[in-house]
């Protein structure tokens, strides 16, 4: 058996409770694939900062980094300030390990309840940038709380950072049968990013003549992912606009509680983490309420990125059974109890 070392951080809200259900999927696959999964849990998120003040400390870090890959459940809560544990737990993880490639794969399972009418074929993946923009906390505040107050939050791109990026997304359509590539952005404002990712964009279209390349601002963006997302396949855009699209995406796909992520650092310097794209979901939490679908997929990519491609597309087909056999409402513990059952071959499909 080859073991894999996993560090885990449930972290907050539903955060816990869907990283279970991952947890469960990927007890059940372990043994199929001759493999074994060593956890260590990190108790990090909302709880720990009230008790120590403490987000990511510099310590925990470091053993995080030892481990073969992270999932992650999600974090934020009510009772903290908004910002604290989003920008010193979940940022600081993703800038420290490098996470350059958020990978955000949008695919419209059939039996999906979509709000569109005419949603097509929707098989899309957005290649959001996750180390620069307007996350990397270049801004301050002056004069806070008066009617002088001034704040600012500078987006850092840099064309190391934007290549990059740029260069794994255009690699990643080239392996994609339709091998198109839309750059979205807001060139006509943004002119000082925009121009770098548009350039950037098209020097390196030049060493993939088989890649269809497409602009669109990122409003025009909005309009044709509600319209015809199924004319995109991989987009790649900067860290905050693939932030809101990326959540368009899981709605347009049968909502947030589907949509499963990646945080990759392709170059293998540190390990890659996986979670949901979505957040703590305090208005549910505790309630046994929330799809734990994204997590269980967002392990499937884990799987991926471990060189487990048929563990990982076992999730694949599990979680598309189960959608397409959905009815009425399941307690978070009744769908990752179906899923597991299916990925352990206790269940037969339907035909
Ligand atoms: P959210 O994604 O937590 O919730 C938005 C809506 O989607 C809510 O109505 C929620 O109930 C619903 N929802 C989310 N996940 C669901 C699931 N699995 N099943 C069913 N319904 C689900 O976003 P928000 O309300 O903007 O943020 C809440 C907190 O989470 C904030 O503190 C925010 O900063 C944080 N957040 C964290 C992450 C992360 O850890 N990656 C992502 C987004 C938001
Ligand atoms: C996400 C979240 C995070 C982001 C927040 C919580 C920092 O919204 O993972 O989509 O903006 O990246
Ligand atoms: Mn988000």
């Amino acid at each position: 058996t080859r073991p894999f070392s996993l560090a885990v951080v449930p972290g907050d809200g539903i955060g816990p409770e869907v990283t279970a259900q991952a947890l469960r999927v990927l007890d059940v696959l372990a043994p199929q694939h001759g493999v074994t999964f060593e956890r260590t849990e990190y108790d990090l998120g909302a709880r720990r900062w009230h008790a120590t003040g403490e987000t990511l400390p510099d310590a925990v870090l470091e053993e995080i980094r030892q481990h073969d890959a992270i999932l992650l459940g999600a974090v934020g809560d009510p009772s903290v300030p908004s910002g604290v544990l989003e920008r010193g737990l979940l940022l600081k993880l993703r800038f420290e390990l490098d996470h350059y490639v958020n990978l955000r794969p949008s695919k419209l399972f059939t039996g999906v309840p979509t709000p569109l009418a005419a949603p097509g074929d929707i098989d899309f993946v957005v290649v959001r940038e996750g180390t620069e923009g307007p996350y990397v906390g270049n801004g301050g505040a002056i004069r806070v709380g008066t009617p002088q107050e001034v704040a600012t939050e500078v987006s850092l791109n840099t064309a190391f950072g934007v290549e990059r990026v740029v260069r794994d997304a255009f690699a990643r359509a080239q392996a994609r049968p339709r091998r198109k590539l839309t750059l979205v952005h807001k060139n006509n404002v943004l002119v000082h990013a925009g121009h770098l990712w548009s350039r950037t964009v098209e020097t390196v279209a030049a060493e993939y003549p088989e890649v269809t390349v497409d602009y669109l601002h990122v409003d025009a963006a909005t309009i044709f992912l509600a319209t015809d997302p199924a004319r995109f396949d991989v987009i790649v855009t900067d860290n905050l606009f693939g932030d809101i699209l990326t959540d368009l995406a899981a709605a347009i796909t049968g909502g947030i509680g589907l949509a499963a992520s990646g945080n990759v650092n392709p170059d293998r310097t540190a390990p890659s983490m996986f979670e949901p794209v979505h957040g703590s979901a305090p208005d549910i939490a505790g309630q046994s309420k929330a799809d734990p679908t994204a997590a269980i997929l967002s392990a499937g990519l884990l799987l991926d990125h471990l060189g487990l491609p048929e563990a990982a597309a076992q999730i694949t087909e599990a979680v598309e059974a189960d959608i397409a056999e959905r009815s009425g409402a399941r307690s978070t513990e009744e769908v990752g109890e179906a899923i597991a059952s299916r990925v352990a071959g206790e269940v037969s499909t339907v035909a």
